[in-house]
């Protein structure tokens, strides 16, 4: 007699290697009681049809029909929850002048925690039903507001990293959006990390505080050296931005005469599970000291054509050993879907390797050796977001989390052109990454629960 709580019958597509995915045909996905996928049953294993009469006249046992398919829920690792309300406006000015005109105002609303719960709740509603399993949010300055986007996580289902905002620096930040001081700022972020840790004891798929800089220029030297300190004594996620823009690089240039990287490792803020936003203008060094601390670099390719100006070298990054997942950073990215950004990953990792610059002769364009694959993109939205955080996710393998989202290709209102049954479930897999839309999402789980069904 096996004890598995869930018993799933179908196909699977998950990374074998960054290059490479791994179809799972037909296969039993044994689920246990904390949500984490215990066996993997082929078809040709002995256990099979063991494991099949046991279950399938039980209430564990689901069979995805023909024409659905399982992938391994994504993993969101930059979003601002409260610049939902924004999105899909407001991109046409550089990243310094969006921020105070209309971020910062944006996020001051949040000091009203009914006006976050509303929210928040639609939020993780929205990135759940877009298949994010896990999501790394920036909330506001606001502890009281940060709280609620936890216990909203917590609460949905949703495997959620949150970071109480920290901005002191009063020659950077506004009045009305800014820490009361620097010891108000840290005090605030410690009891943020201590109410989360205990939310979290009542989750199953875990809930995690975050120590978040906004970035260099909104903070004091006091606040990062101290946020850096609280990240050790609570063994806490970091999370900030880092080489985002010229403007952002410059400054820090100018303040500190090194690079971003150099400074936030300086302050104790590059450790294994950093993430750092953007990051476009490392230089190989600072790309090897990410390397070396295990820091990881959300990559975030919508916002990056508005604000960063740049296509970052993924893939040069990518072959020095950093570890590298998506970010939709809503809003400078307007779409809550990670499916826009693995396609915009592999766009423009193929423009910075032609080149754009028609007045140039064809050889002379571009930077060979930037494009990356779908394989390599699909890679990025799932196993290297989980390596990213370190948490066992973004897989479909054993001893991984059951987080999937289940994509029925038949629906009438969005169905995928696959005609006959000789197309290779490997073309079956590029067309779901292209062209799955939520109404093709049709069901979701986190940790072995349900989270989100379109029926
Ligand atoms: N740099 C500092 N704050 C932000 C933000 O909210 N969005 C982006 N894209 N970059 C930032
Ligand atoms: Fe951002």
């Amino acid at each position: 007699m096996n004890s598995f709580t869930k018993v799933f019958q179908g196909t699977a597509f998950t990374s074998a290697s960054p290059k490479e995915v791994a179809v799972l045909q037909d296969c039993l996905f044994c689920i246990d009681e904390a949500g984490m996928i215990a066996k993997i049953v082929h078809p040709e294993d002995d256990a099979y049809n063991e494991i099949l009469q046991e279950y399938k006249n039980t209430d564990a046992f689901h069979r995805f029909e023909k024409g659905t398919y399982i992938l391994p829920g994504f993993v969101d690792l930059h979003v601002h929850a409260p610049q939902w309300i924004q999105a899909g406006t407001a991109l046409d000015i550089p990243l310094n002048d969006w921020l105070n005109t209309y971020t910062f105002p944006t996020e001051a609303k949040f000091a009203d925690p009914t006006f976050a719960k509303t929210v928040y709740s639609d939020v993780v509603d929205t990135l759940l039903a877009n298949g994010t399993t896990t999501a790394l949010y920036f909330a506001t300055i606001h502890k009281e507001a940060s709280i609620i986007l936890a216990e909203l996580c917590a609460e949905k289902g949703q495997r959620g990293l949150v970071g109480k905002v920290v901005m002191d620096d009063p020659e950077q930040t506004p009045e009305f959006y800014r820490d009361v001081d620097t010891s108000t700022a840290l005090a605030e972020t410690e009891e943020f990390i201590v109410a989360v840790k205990e939310l979290a004891k009542k989750t199953k798929q875990g809930v995690y505080p975050v120590v978040t800089p906004r970035f260099i220029p909104s903070c004091t030297d006091e606040a990062l050296q101290g946020l850096g300190e609280l990240a050790a004594k609570y063994d806490t996620h970091i999370q900030s931005h880092c080489s985002e823009s010229d403007w952002a690089h410059g400054y820090v240039q100018e303040r500190f005469s090194k690079n971003d990287a150099q400074a936030l490792h300086d302050f104790g803020l590059l450790q294994e599970k950093s993430v750092m936003a953007h990051s476009n203008f490392l230089n190989d060094e600072d790309a090897q000291l990410f390397a070396e601390t295990g820091s990881a670099i959300a990559h975030c390719p919508v916002s990056n054509a508005y604000f960063a100006n740049s296509v970052i070298p993924i893939a040069r990054f990518m072959a020095m050993g950093v570890e590298i997942g998506l970010g939709s950073d809503i809003s400078g990215g307007f779409s809550p879907s990670l499916y826009d950004n693995t396609r915009q990953a592999v766009i423009s990792s193929r423009m910075l390797e032609d080149g754009v610059d028609t007045s140039l002769p064809a050889d002379q364009r571009g930077v060979p050796n930037s494009r990356i694959t779908i394989n390599e993109a699909f890679y990025l939205v799932t196993a290297g977001g989980g390596e990213s955080l370190s948490l066992p996710i973004g897989r479909i393998e054993e001893g991984y989390a059951w987080d999937a989202q289940m994509i029925d290709t038949t629906i009438a209102t969005a169905h995928l052109p696959i005609y006959g049954d000789e197309g290779s479930l490997m073309d079956t897999f590029e067309k779901i990454i292209y062209l799955t839309r939520p109404e093709n999402i049709r069901q979701v789980w986190v940790q072995g629960e349900k989270v989100h069904n379109r029926s």
